[in-house]
């Protein structure tokens, strides 16, 4: 059941647009002096061998280039994943979350390792890749759980203190995995509804070559993103808060290709967010295959209030 391994897929198209955003968000809830909750529901491992895996080529991390037209939440993610990449790593959420605060401490000034105002957790279900993120976060002040993350965030909400921010970002191997994330997204909007969820999602083409007999099939799990997209608007319409997508596709949609790009949607995104993913996303484009960037879109699908 738990077969997904994060290692194959480390540090490719759809992490940077996930990394990217989370950074963005981190900054964002940082601005505030005050203390804040964060809950990585589906943390993977914590770090990855970029090499061991053989996927270097597909590692797009790998080809971000900083000038001086690079946004600055780029620049904010460049310069917290160069270390990782030095040693052909890449890291996890977690340790994005927690370099990206070790950056902001250092901004202001203040202790690199001390952040008493954030009321870290991250959970892991799998055994073994639990036991590699218990290790990889061992330095850091995270609460790791060896749970299931959607119980988790049902625990944990609401959660104290009231602001802060929840990645779930589950391997969606399996259908019912974009039904638990709408219902437990719906169960802590009842309970938080001033909580940021943030929901990374892939987007499939609608055919595919089978593998085994060589010929084109309909994508089982196409449309699934969609239909969880349109339940997320429901439910931000029902509750009166902003919600905002960001689509990054990689390539174009083919029978060659299973998954072309990915999107994060983001539950009561900070002010001004939407501009600031939209000049990031404006530079990942240079990261796609040509004919894809027309299809990568930053849309406010409710506005906040
Ligand atoms: C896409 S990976 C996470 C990657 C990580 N968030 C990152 O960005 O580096 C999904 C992870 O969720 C774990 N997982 C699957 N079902 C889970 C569940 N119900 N609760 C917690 N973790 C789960 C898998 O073992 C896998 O490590």
């Amino acid at each position: 059941m738990l077969s997904y391994q994060h290692a194959f897929h480390a540090g490719n198209h759809a992490d940077v647009l996930k990394h990217v955003t989370l950074c963005a968000l981190i900054r964002a809830l940082s601005v505030k002096t005050r203390p804040f909750f964060f809950l990585d529901t589906h943390a993977g491992n914590g770090c990855y061998d970029i090499q061991e895996q053989g996927h270097h080529d597909e590692v797009a991390a790998r080809f971000l280039q900083e000038t001086s037209q690079t946004p600055a939440i780029i620049v904010d993610y460049m310069r917290l994943i160069k270390p990782y990449m030095a040693k052909l790593s890449y890291p996890g959420s977690p340790l994005v979350a927690w370099e990206m605060l070790g950056l902001l401490a250092q901004e202001k000034g203040a202790d690199q390792n001390t952040f008493a105002h954030v009321n870290m957790h991250i959970s892991e279900l799998h055994p073994s890749a639990y036991s590699d993120l218990k290790q990889w976060t061992s330095h850091s002040e995270f609460h790791c759980h060896h749970r299931d993350g959607f119980e988790l965030l049902n625990a944990l909400t609401p959660p104290k203190p009231n602001r802060g921010l929840v990645l779930i970002d589950p391997p969606y191997e399996q259908v019912v995995e974009y039904e638990q994330v709408v219902e437990s997204i719906s169960k802590a909007l009842s309970k938080w509804q001033n909580g940021i969820y943030a929901i990374w999602y892939p987007l499939l083409s609608q055919q595919r070559i089978d593998r085994v007999s060589g010929a084109t099939v309909d994508t089982p799990k196409h449309g699934l993103s969609e239909k969880m997209l349109l339940a997320f608007t429901e439910l931000a319409a029902q509750h009166k808060i902003g919600l905002l997508d960001i689509q990054f596709a990689h390539q174009t949609p083919s029978e060659n290709v299973g998954m072309y790009g990915s999107g994060m949607v983001v539950f009561n995104p900070p002010w001004h967010f939407d501009s600031t993913l939209k000049s990031a996303l404006e530079y990942l484009k240079t990261l796609a295959h040509a004919g894809a960037s027309d299809l990568s879109k930053v849309s406010m699908l409710v506005d906040p209030p």
